[in-house]
């Protein structure tokens, strides 16, 4: 292949791979192999049996191959497609409100704290090492109205190698874009969303937002634009709707609207954790995948009280068998396919998918390796486990290891 006279092999992998691909929800290659260039990038993947004829092809030592342990394997790191990296300080409390008093209670008041950088630095770098260390190597954050804190919160992510979209920024860095990010309808004008839409146009930008998370938002989004067909219809109007939107919840969209997400390309991040713990609704994720529209797990902190994705993918089990529980006849999520959704799903979400999401030749290498027999226990990283290696372009990064 042309990929051959390329950058040369800088690592190579021997043992469990663990991947979601764009036709199977799991997909498992024992005693695998598999190369990662200089660049990051993943050269070959091949059995560990063919060892000798690969290392002749791409030329590398066979005693340089890393031999994972027997319980040891690398899955894709999981995508957090909706997270509030500014809301972290006070995430696992203030729980006891429904949305639309609980921002103004508890989530404003603490936004407006990051004017202060020294604050704004302790809480982001925080929550970047703290979702590394849980698998989370993409997020999608919202930051606050504070330009230089969310130029901070870019730099942090790409310091400690965890790959980002941060809204509201416009910087650059290699693993960090801006995202074009209005809070959601209720706290904007037509105005602003029509410039917001033609920034986004203009520059060909990630859009990300809320949408019909409660009820009572979507009836105070009818009063405030009676002239739209749905809330939905109030980001379409705006261009906000493309293949690089992720609208965070929709738990009460009607078929309408999710036809108009799916010709947009639009997707939704499900938030289960703060959809529960809002009491915000449970969104029918089988029916979202039925209408072919893209879907990518979130954390959604602080509504959400976890920052791990690995809670993500549980709630998300749990919202689904509590719908089976409603309805005998649903057709339960089974944990193949929310495992794809965090990891494959997110990319495709986020429209990342082209660099990361599975193990394919030409993506990046972007991995978590995993030890279910490490000390503290299984993979669970909420109790004290030891969190995953992680690897982001092939780099192995440092994930801090912090009290849970
Ligand atoms: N809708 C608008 N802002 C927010 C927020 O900060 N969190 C959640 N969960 N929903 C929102
Ligand atoms: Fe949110």
């Amino acid at each position: 292949s042309s990929n051959e006279s390329a950058a040369g092999i800088a690592h190579v992998y021997r043992g469990t791979f663990v991947h979601a691909t764009y036709h199977t929800a799991v997909e498992i290659l024992e005693d695998g192999l598999l190369g990662v260039d200089t660049e990051g990038k993943i050269a070959f993947i091949g059995s560990g049996k063919e060892v000798d004829r690969l290392s002749q092809k791409w030329g590398f030592e066979a005693f340089a191959v890393t031999q994972l342990g027997q319980h040891e394997f690398f899955m894709p790191g999981m995508v957090d497609t909706h997270i509030h990296a500014s809301q972290y300080s006070y995430a696992g409390t203030a729980l006891d409100m429904p949305l639309l008093q609980w921002l103004n209670m508890y989530t404003f008041p603490v936004e407006a704290c990051y004017k202060d950088l020294e604050f704004a630095r302790n809480v982001y770098t925080h929550i970047v090492k703290r979702t590394l260390r849980n698998g989370t190597t993409t997020a999608c954050y919202f930051a606050t109205i504070h330009t230089d804190a969310s130029l901070l919160l870019g730099q942090i992510a790409n310091d400690f190698g965890q790959r980002a979209l941060v809204g509201k920024v416009i910087n650059s860095y290699p693993l960090v874009r801006p995202v074009v990010t209005p809070r959601f309808a209720p706290s904007c004008s037509a105005t602003l969303l029509g410039h917001l839409g033609e920034i986004a146009q203009n520059n060909d930008l990630h859009i990300q937002s809320h949408i019909s998370e409660t009820k009572e938002e979507v009836n105070l989004v009818k009063e405030l634009f009676p002239d739209y067909d749905s809330y939905t219809d109030v980001y379409h109007r705006h261009n906000l709707l493309t293949d690089k939107t992720v609208m965070a919840h929709g738990c009460h969209l009607t078929d309408g609207e999710l036809k108009l997400f799916r010709e947009t390309g639009a997707s939704i991040a499900h938030c289960p954790n703060s959809n529960i713990s809002l009491c915000s609704g449970m969104l029918d994720v089988r029916r979202v995948l039925n209408h072919k529209v893209k879907l990518g797990l979130g954390t959604d902190v602080a509504g959400g009280y976890s920052p791990s994705m690995l809670d993500a993918v549980r709630r998300t089990l749990d919202t689904s068998k509590a719908l089976t529980i409603q309805d005998t006849q649903y057709h339960t999520l089974t944990f193949e396919e929310v495992f794809r959704l965090a990891t494959l799903g997110g990319s495709q979400a986020l429209s990342l998918d082209e660099n990361t999401g599975n193990f394919e030749v030409g993506k990046d290498f972007d991995a978590l390796r995993v030890n279910t027999d490490a000390a503290g226990g299984p993979i669970d990283l909420i109790n004290h486990g030891e969190g995953p290696k992680v690897y982001v372009a092939g780099k192995r990064v440092v994930p801090f290891v912090e009290r849970p």
